[in-house]
């Protein structure tokens, strides 16, 4: 098969790349990613990978020399690979090598090699084809694997026998699952099988890499589909093991609970339908975290999960920290959404007060709309009444929620009274009871006691500091 090449936008640079190749007697394939999409007719990678049978590095610098003298390569000496960028493209050059992973290192022993070995060591068949560029045969469809037959059929297989593709690099059964949950593929049978029993080589893979998987498992339209593959093939207990907890119904009494393992991930496929934004879906992944340490079975009540979710929080900042994830203000979202996922649940009720709701407001400050994306994710039952009564009972809380921010304004709190102006108020210097009456005007304002007013917030700490023996200044 040849594939035209003169209407792809990237004709030109593939033509030079082609005419220096050839003067370098030197042969040039375009490989990986970039010719399985362009097979796909998927948005085009800016990343391109080409292989040569012969030195990567020194086609890449001449290419480069060729295109601006002045380029920058980067050279990875130990791999034999070579990059540049050119017009918003990353270029990355190879030699052809045939190469494998000792049993017990990460390190891999290269040996040059043809550009048949170089695609049978690649990980997946549609990830192995190749598009010549060079002079006699331009544009020819290199694909000794069938890989254009499993794009067809949407499968994943391995140009070798499964286990030792999946042997060769462990980070393969992770981009296996992310791949069949991103492309909507199926893993072929005997990779799946090889994976099961692989799995525990997944340890010597940086939890870096691994993440970078599974956080395009998270963005995938349907993240179940990969998450369940995880779970069926062991990786999901080896990697977070805090979810697979989540997992199983236990009868006390003739009573259940329902699984959570389950009820997370189609929380996570409905929040995957309203937010490409992934810490709201990780939100939704951890938002039960806290039930498996905290359940219990209480006599006369029943399942209890007391806690689950400040706990859950506190185990976020711990997760995050293991796997590697950063622990700034993304972090620090998804505990906080994990620790209020139940409050607007419990405010639905018709007799909730104002107070509540203006806790509410001030807690969840400008994530207020996240957490109702995410509870309404939440909302799992099948019981279509139950479902259309859970939804009605939020859109309730919702303009009950904008009623009192509209009247007190607590979203994005602002001290209606300052430090400096408490200060001033009782000719005092900094000191701790500054603190304590700041926080006593917020409670106040909370509480509904006093309203978000400076006229009023000074009258009340005029009170409540004499209270504390302070007096007037003059
Ligand atoms: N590859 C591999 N084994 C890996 C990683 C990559 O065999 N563990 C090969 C595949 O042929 C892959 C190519 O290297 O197509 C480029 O890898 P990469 O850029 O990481 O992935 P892409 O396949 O291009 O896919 P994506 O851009 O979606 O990550």
């Amino acid at each position: 098969m040849n594939i035209n090449l003169t209407q792809n936008k990237n004709f030109k640079t593939f033509k030079i790349f082609s005419e220096v190749a050839a003067k370098n007697n030197q042969t040039l394939f375009i490989v990986g990613g970039y010719v399985r999409d362009l097979l796909m007719k998927r948005q085009s990678p800016t990343d391109i990978d080409f292989v040569t049978e012969g030195n990567g590095i020194e086609l890449a610098k001449a290419i480069a020399k060729e295109l601006n003298p002045k380029l920058k390569v980067s050279v990875f000496k130990n791999y034999g690979t070579a990059m540049f960028k050119h017009q918003g493209l990353d270029l990355e050059f190879v030699g052809a090598r045939k190469e494998s992973y000792a049993e017990d290192s990460r390190k891999p022993s290269v040996e040059i090699g043809t550009l048949e070995d170089d695609q049978k060591r690649r990980d997946f068949t549609i990830n192995a084809l190749a598009i010549s560029l060079n002079k006699e045969n331009f544009g020819d469809l290199i694909d000794p694997f069938e890989g254009i037959l499993d794009i067809k059929n949407r499968i994943l297989r391995t140009p070798l026998e499964p286990s030792q593709t999946y042997s060769d690099d462990p980070l393969r059964m992770m981009r296996a699952i992310r791949f069949a949950s991103t492309l909507n593929f199926k893993i072929e049978e005997n990779s799946l099988n090889a994976i099961k029993n692989e799995s525990e080589r997944i340890r010597i893979v940086s939890l870096e890499r691994i993440m970078v998987e599974f956080n395009k498992i998270m963005l995938s339209a349907k993240p179940s589909a990969g998450l369940k593959l995880m779970e069926e093939t062991g990786l999901m207990q080896l990697i977070i093991p805090e979810l697979t907890a989540l997992k199983g119904i236990e009868e006390v009494e003739g009573q259940t609970h329902k699984d959570n393992f389950w009820h997370t991930l189609e929380v996570v496929d409905n929040i995957s339908t309203n937010t490409d934004n992934l810490w709201l879906r990780w939100a939704a992944l951890l938002h039960d975290i806290g039930k498996a340490p905290t359940k219990k079975f209480v006599d006369g009540i029943g399942w209890t999960f007391h806690g689950h979710e400040f706990l859950g929080s506190k185990m976020v900042k711990n997760l995050f920290y293991r796997l590697k994830l950063p622990l700034g203000t993304d972090m620090k979202y998804v505990q906080k959404l994990v620790k209020l996922s139940s409050r607007p649940i419990a405010l639905v009720d018709d007799g909730t007060s104002d107070s509540a709701l203006r806790r509410l407001l001030f807690d969840a400050g400008e994530d207020l709309e996240d957490l109702f994306i995410l509870n309404k994710a939440d909302i799992t039952t099948k019981n279509s009444s139950k479902q259309a009564k859970f939804k009605r009972n939020f859109e309730e809380v919702a303009i009950k929620i904008k009623e009192v921010e509209e009247k007190d304004q607590v979203r994005n709190f602002q001290p209606p009274i300052s430090g400096e102006e408490i200060m001033e108020l009782f000719n005092i210097k900094p000191s701790r009871e500054i603190g304590i009456l700041k926080e006593k005007v917020k409670e106040a304002i909370l509480e509904g006691e006093i309203a978000n007013d400076k006229d009023e917030a000074r009258n009340f700490v005029i009170k409540e500091g004499e209270l504390l023996g302070l007096k007037i200044g003059i």
